[in-house]
């Protein structure tokens, strides 16, 4: 099933390089302005084409929305929006569509769908599909940001090169700029970060990462226990995204080997509003926000579509085979995993909050 949500769901359609791909929502509240610039401009954060550690692929993903939007406000009907894949070359796909890519979803869905699935671009299983989710996310972003609560995404990690954020460069615009193209908080480790990428894509490899997401002001108490836990809605969504490995929240593993009187994040009054000295929790306790950022990492594996040579079979000889990757991938999924993360988050708590009913005052 392609459908997500409980108050404010989603369900995604088309395929790599089929007409389209797009969304189609139920629940969102009428009356409320949507921005399709808005919209436009986290299409444009996920779109491929943008710099040298991202695929060649140039497509302008130009929005259509076909029903839900009245007079600049959601009208109650399903918001239906969608775009065209354009800029699609399937030719190569008829070479590998019976030598499965490793590492990719070729194999397990040649044989799920009895060898009638779209292989074109990977079908429904291509990055692609995440235009939806950035879609309904940029819509629930937007309501969101009308109650203060804001979602920032950045790059933790590439290829095992850690890139420690800069308070200042979270929630800025940095993150975005042109030069920050591996969209890390910290402008002093873009080149190292870069250069990993690069070499490995000379090599005709690919290198994976670590996404850190927070999401800031949350009002305390979102979240239903205990299968709409916070944790579980997010991790439901994180591994929705093509790519994803792991999810860990606040201190994670570490957690592991820590003592209580260590983990525990101890309460004190701030300015008349209760906060924890640390945040070893993720801003998480029982499934609920305890109003300290959410804080949380994903782990991106490393693309799977390379260049280099690597054993496979040919599903149609019965035989082993070789295959080295053509067409247009990215070295390194993780700065296109940015946007798509934190719109994918926006779509969670949107959800969350209006199942606590926590939106009832302001729309
Ligand atoms: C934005 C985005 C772009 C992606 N681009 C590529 C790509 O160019 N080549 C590729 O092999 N995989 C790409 N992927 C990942 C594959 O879709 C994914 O690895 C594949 O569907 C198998 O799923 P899994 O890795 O979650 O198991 C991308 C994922 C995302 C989120």
């Amino acid at each position: 099933v392609n459908t997500f949500g409980d108050k404010f769901r989603i369900s995604l359609f088309g395929s790599s390089h089929g007409n389209l791909v797009g969304v189609f929502i139920e629940g969102l509240p009428p009356g409320i302005e949507i921005d399709v610039g808005q919209i436009n401009l986290e299409l444009s954060r996920r779109a491929p084409g943008q710099s040298k550690v991202t695929t060649d692929r140039k497509e302008i993903d130009n929005l259509i929305v076909e029903t839900g939007l009245f007079n600049g406000k959601s009208s109650g009907e399903p918001f239906v929006a969608f775009v065209r894949n354009k800029d699609v070359d399937s030719s190569y796909y008829d070479e590998i569509k019976s030598t499965p890519r490793p590492g990719h979803a070729d194999y397990p869905a040649f044989i799920k769908y009895k060898g009638s699935n779209d292989y074109r671009g990977g079908g429904q299983f291509s990055g692609r599909m995440t235009i939806g989710l950035v879609i309904a996310g940029s819509i629930a972003k937007q309501i969101l940001s009308r109650i203060g609560v804001n979602i920032q995404a950045y790059t933790l990690e590439i290829g095992g090169i850690r890139a420690d954020p800069i308070l200042e460069y979270i929630n800025s615009s940095f993150i975005y700029s042109t030069e920050n193209i591996v969209r890390v908080a910290n402008p002093e480790s873009i080149n190292l970060l870069v250069s990993e990428i690069e070499q490995a894509k000379e090599k005709g490899d690919s290198v994976g990462g670590i996404v850190q997401c927070e999401v800031q002001n949350l009002p305390v108490g979102v979240g239903e226990p205990i299968f709409d836990s916070i944790e579980s809605r997010i991790s439901h969504i994180v591994f929705s995204i093509p790519a994803t490995k792991g999810v860990e929240f606040g201190s994670g593993f570490s957690a592991a080997k820590m003592h209580g009187s260590e983990h525990n994040d101890e309460y004190y009054f701030e300015n008349n509003k209760i906060k924890t000295k640390t945040n070893n929790a993720g801003g998480i306790l029982g499934g609920l926000s305890n109003g300290m950022p959410v804080v949380f990492r994903v782990a991106v594996k490393p693309t799977s579509s390379i260049s280099k040579t690597q054993d496979t079979v040919n599903l149609e000889q019965l035989a082993d085979s070789k295959l080295n990757v053509r067409g247009r991938h990215d070295p390194c999924i993780v700065p296109r995993v940015i946007p798509v993360l934190e719109n994918a988050t926006a779509i969670v708590i949107l959800d969350l909050i209006l199942m606590g009913n926590f939106l009832s005052d302001v729309i």
